[in-house]
């Protein structure tokens, strides 16, 4: 399984997501801005290997801080971190890790500026080590759900690339044939950035799991001819009553679901849920440029100057849903008590 991204001495490599499958090429982050760039231009993407590049990104943005007095290092660190929270919207994964240092740092308050930065580099390494060791729970759990034989939709790319290792959707894949079940795959190419067609595809080739990539729109065909036995995708947050924002297109996936009868499955860390947002429609959704869209590549496809909206991400209603697979088990409607429930244990 590839890496998504690893410290390197004193700098932060992680694989250039772009370039999947022509190239596997390490992208070198030598300080936090690097990060930054690398998450807002897709070079590292997926909620969960985005929290983590936050955490690495926030280590180097502390090295670059000159000063030994703790007022005036976390005066600076913070907005560090700030910079750090915004570099994309959607995925409270980002803020989730940011949250995670910043109260590392404020715990560690009049100690030594080295010993801090140490701490955070430490906290870096150990949230990776988490995030891999949190998806096999995620797929220990999630396998459950799935049939000694099963043909499964997945919509964008939820695998080891868009987290620390192993994968949320595809980690409960994964699972499911590591514990012997007939598995195989039909992914959504994803359009505008084609993580199904270039990300999922590439991971599950790689598996030797049987993998057919379909043009998004070919979804519900499929499903009404009985080719699909359940759909899983991750999530990018998750809202207290259960909505999930997910990649473009993941709303009608989940319509398609449930018109034709199919369980339709949220893989997700519990740091994807936001419990401080109560509903989906409170979730900021990303908006990119049109021309990932009217292009392919540097190539414009539609007429000059032709005018296009690029929403990243929709929000699955929860009565879409039928289970949220978390480290910690399975999450079942009505997900107010069930999200509530899992927080407070
Ligand atoms: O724009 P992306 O590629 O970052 O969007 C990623 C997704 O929507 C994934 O499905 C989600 O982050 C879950 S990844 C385990």
């Amino acid at each position: 399984m590839l890496p998504t991204i690893e410290w390197r001495g004193d700098h932060v490599r992680v694989i250039d997501q772009r370039k999947i499958p022509a190239k596997v090429e390490w992208y070198v982050c030598r300080g936090y801005r690097d990060v930054i760039k690398a998450i807002q231009t897709m070079v590292i993407r997926g909620a969960p290997a985005i929290g983590v590049a936050a955490a690495m990104g926030l280590a180097l943005g502390a090295d670059g801080i000159r000063t030994n007095a703790y007022p005036s290092f976390v005066r600076q660190f913070r907005k560090v971190a700030e910079l750090m929270a915004a570099a994309r919207p959607t995925a409270v994964n980002l803020r989730w890790a940011v949250d995670r240092i910043l109260r590392l740092v404020e715990s560690m308050a009049g100690a030594p500026v080295d010993r801090i930065k140490t701490a955070i580099r430490r906290e870096s390494e150990a949230m990776l080590a988490e995030d891999i060791e949190i998806n096999r729970r995620i797929g220990e759990h999630g396998q459950t759900l799935v049939p000694p034989e099963a043909t499964i939709l997945t919509h964008c790319n939820a695998g080891s690339l868009a987290t620390g290792g192993y994968g949320t959707a595809l980690g409960v894949i994964r699972a499911a044939r590591e514990a012997g079940k007939k598995v195989q795959v039909i992914a959504d190419e994803t359009r505008p950035w084609l993580q199904g067609l270039r990300l999922t595809a590439f991971e599950l080739m790689q598996d030797r799991i049987p993998v057919t990539v379909i043009a998004d729109n070919a979804a519900g065909y499929l499903m009404r001819q009985k080719k699909v036995d359940l759909v899983i995708t991750g999530a990018d947050r998750i809202a207290a009553n259960g909505d999930v924002a997910n990649k473009i297109g993941t709303y009608q996936v989940a319509v398609l679901a449930k018109e034709n009868g199919i369980p339709f499955y949220v893989a997700a860390p519990l740091s994807t849920i936001d419990v401080r947002i109560k509903s989906g429609e409170m979730i900021p959704v990303e908006e990119r440029e049109g021309k990932e869209i009217c292009c392919f590549g540097k190539r414009l496809m539609g007429p000059e100057g032709v005018k296009a909206f690029n929403p990243a991400f929709d929000i699955t209603p929860a009565k879409f849903v039928k289970a949220i697979v978390t480290e910690r088990g399975l999450i079942r409607p009505p997900y107010v008590r069930g999200i509530g429930k899992i927080f407070s244990s």
